[in-house]
């Protein structure tokens, strides 16, 4: 299972990858424009921080400029990972980049016949958004076990990538379903770390200590 991390914000990436648990970073336009900063100058900072995967979100909706800004995008770091939303010019594009293995995370996933589609076109990953299905009335949850049911079944190499993390519990699911990657933001991350037994532990601990020490 590896932890990605759901921002484009440098000091929250170096204070993750620290942690030594960080295998990746996912963004999108909406976290580059929070960070109001030149987005292929952060996209390289962030690609200098972390070696594993960090995908970057193409802008345009049309097969061809998005293959050219994808290829602008994939010369960035070698480990730029190319963000295409599930359509038909994205599914297009993946096709050709999966034959030039130019990897590729295919975003805003909200079914698995999309899950599937995506997978025979090639991608690299996949992200169902199973926060923004549970804001809808949804399952999101349940989607991700679909999705590793039929992969699985039919040996399908795309890696699902959960996104749209809303809080710790859907990191253990996403876990427990099988998905091969979560992607999680700062905050939930810090998250998964907490627990009020380890907290009272650590102090019960360390005043043990210092009370025999004082004996001794
Ligand atoms: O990066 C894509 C996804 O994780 C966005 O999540 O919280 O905007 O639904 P959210």
């Amino acid at each position: 299972m590896k932890l990605f991390i759901d921002t484009a914000n440098v000091a929250e990436i170096a204070e993750a990858a620290s942690w030594g648990i960080l295998d990746g970073v996912t963004t999108n336009p909406s976290l580059v424009a929070k960070e109001g900063r030149p987005y292929r100058e952060l996209l390289a900072e962030i690609c200098r921080i972390v070696a594993g995967p960090v995908s970057a979100e193409v802008l345009a909706t049309e097969a061809d400029a998005m293959e050219r800004e994808g290829r602008e995008l994939a010369g960035i770091a070698e480990n730029v990972v190319v963000k295409l939303p599930i359509t038909k010019d994205g599914l297009r594009v993946c096709t050709r980049f999966a034959e030039e293995g130019i990897p590729t995370n295919l975003t805003l996933c909200f079914s698995p016949a999309q899950a599937l589609l995506v997978a025979k076109a090639g991608a690299t990953y996949v992200s169902p958004f199973v926060g923004r299905l549970d804001d809808s009335g949804h399952d999101g949850m349940q989607l991700v076990r679909e999705m590793v049911q039929i992969y699985d079944a039919y040996e399908f190499a795309t890696q699902v990538l959960v996104a749209s993390v809303r809080h710790p519990q859907h990191v253990v699911e996403a876990t427990l379903a099988g998905a091969d990657v979560a992607t999680v933001p700062f905050k939930i991350l810090e998250q998964l770390f907490h627990h009020p037994l380890t907290e009272i532990g650590i102090q019960r601990f360390l005043a043990d200590y210092r009370a025999a020490r004082d004996v001794h």
